[in-house]
């Protein structure tokens, strides 16, 4: 059992390190692409659905045993479905919430890296040199160029970023819950928020740049992200309902094992209903009023369909936007700001996916921090490394998110549910929600916590199945 003495030092603390654990990558990259690639409106009520039947239901589940577990002394998620489950086998089950975020860490950071690294290189113009090929350049920073040629050590190469990123993620955690975690994101979270208003104000005000095309002006841009076309065939590809449901658990950080563990350090007089709710609405509006309203537009004002289509989530942001800056009034400043943006996103979120990690090997192998903090730093320096190496080619990347970001989730998210639903009981899975709860779960959602969650997941899961395997 933990010794740890760890707890947030206040209410709003806690919603914004969920709520920082939440909005990231996944709001301003990971959303917009995952949207644009599915054909937008179609997207977007597989999106919602999922919210309502997925993302919070899981988060209340989750925000609810992590307390729990928490109250019996646990903290991982290991520990704490053996507490709850009351049998050997809970620690088995609880493993995943240790191994997924540790996994999406491995990849997460790496690309937290191009944004610090993006962020000094806008800074110092680099990003804007006259004539210059971004493809180049990515594939200089991230020394992947296929002909060999030279990789300075310095502002342009990904390496020293790698190192950067990984210690402030580590010296965070070092300080712990409240004086690490909770004291990035009660700035940062803020900070996040007037950045990107300032970019949305730009971004909706470009107009039509280029008169010689009118088509590609904001509103075209908007309309490329948002309209409603062929509704009817989008809703019928069984990959987007899971890519929906994906994004839903990727983006709101539920079914990880990183809430589970953000609520064990809470009381027993503290809410989580409404705590869940208010850091799911707060990413809710990251997402989709300010992620999808401006990486899209931006590029679609400026490239046409072409600038989106076919570029990938990381296409989008690390080799279309640059140039897109390069071409605004005042774009270095703007890109800098981005760049700072996607930085603040990215590192709120990994630290939520390292403190799963830390709490494992200080419960599971009795380590003290920063013994800890030694092997999950060299765990993960490893499994980065390995990332780097297979992520030459942009599409990989994507690819490995979908495994663990998507289907990894995905398998998580549905223990949760059938935890919370079936082996504690809806009855009093609820009850113990309602313990100190500042708003009660609406009555309807005991049905859809027992029946229609599973069912939804297990629908969607199979098929995914039949379309790709069989
Ligand atoms: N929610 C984060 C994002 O949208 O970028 C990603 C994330 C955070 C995934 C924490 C997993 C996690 F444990």
């Amino acid at each position: 059992m933990s010794k740890t003495q760890e707890a947030w030092s206040s209410r709003l603390g806690v919603i914004l390190a969920v709520a920082g654990s939440a909005v990231g990558l996944g709001n301003f990259l990971r959303f917009p692409g995952l949207a644009t690639q599915y054909g937008g409106a179609a997207f977007m009520i597989a999106y919602f659905i999922s919210l309502l039947l997925l993302g919070i239901p899981i988060g209340w589940a989750e925000w609810t045993m992590g307390r729990k577990g928490g109250l019996a002394g646990y903290h991982s998620s290991p520990g704490i479905f053996h507490a709850i489950i009351r049998h050997p086998a809970g620690k088995y089950l609880g493993l995943l919430g240790f191994i997924v975020p540790v996994m999406v860490y491995m990849y997460y950071v790496y690309i937290e890296a191009w944004c610090l690294g993006y962020a000094l290189n806008a800074a110092t113009g680099n990003l804007s040199l006259p004539g210059m090929n971004y493809s180049d350049f990515f594939a200089t920073f991230t020394g992947t160029r296929q002909d060999g040629a030279s990789i300075h050590f310095g502002l342009s190469d990904v390496g020293i970023f790698v190192v950067i990123v990984y210690a402030l993620n580590f010296f965070f955690i070092y300080r712990g819950i409240s004086k690490g975690v909770e004291f990035v994101c009660k700035w940062g979270m803020p900070l996040l928020i007037l950045i990107a208003l300032i970019i949305l104000a730009r971004v909706l005000t470009l107009g039509t740049p280029d008169p010689a095309k009118p088509d590609q002006n904001v509103i075209n841009g908007l309309g490329f992200m948002w309209n409603p076309k062929e509704i009817a065939t989008g809703l019928k590809n069984p990959q987007l309902w899971l890519a929906a449901a994906g994004q839903i658990f990727f983006s709101l950080s539920v079914g990880f094992g990183a809430i589970i563990t953000y609520a064990s350090y809470l009381k027993q007089k503290d809410d989580v209903v409404l705590s869940g709710l208010t850091a799911a609405s707060a990413n809710e509006f990251c997402e989709v009023a300010l992620g999808g309203l401006i990486t899209v537009p931006a590029a679609f004002v400026f490239f046409g369909t072409a600038g989106i289509v076919g570029m990938g989530t990381f296409g989008l942001g690390f080799n279309v936007l640059p140039h897109v800056f390069a071409q605004m009034a005042f774009g270095q400043f703007f890109a800098t700001i981005f760049y700072l943006l996607l930085f603040l996103a990215a590192i709120t979120s990994s630290l939520s996916m390292l403190q799963p990690g830390i709490a494992f090997f200080e419960e599971g192998l009795g380590l003290g921090r920063k013994a800890a903090m030694g092997v999950l730093g060299l765990l993960t320096a490893l499994g980065t490394a390995l990332v780097w190496w297979f992520s030459k080619d942009l599409k990989a990347l994507d690819t490995i998110d979908f495994w663990i970001g998507t289907v990894g989730i995905f398998v998580c998210g549905t223990i949760l549910i059938i935890v919370f639903g079936w082996v504690i009981g809806i009855d009093e899975g609820i009850n113990e929600a309602h313990q100190g709860a500042e708003m009660r779960i609406p009555g309807f959602y005991k049905p859809i916590m027992k029946y229609i969650t599973p069912l939804y997941l297990l629908a969607i899961f199979v098929m995914f199945l039949l379309a790709n395997i069989f």
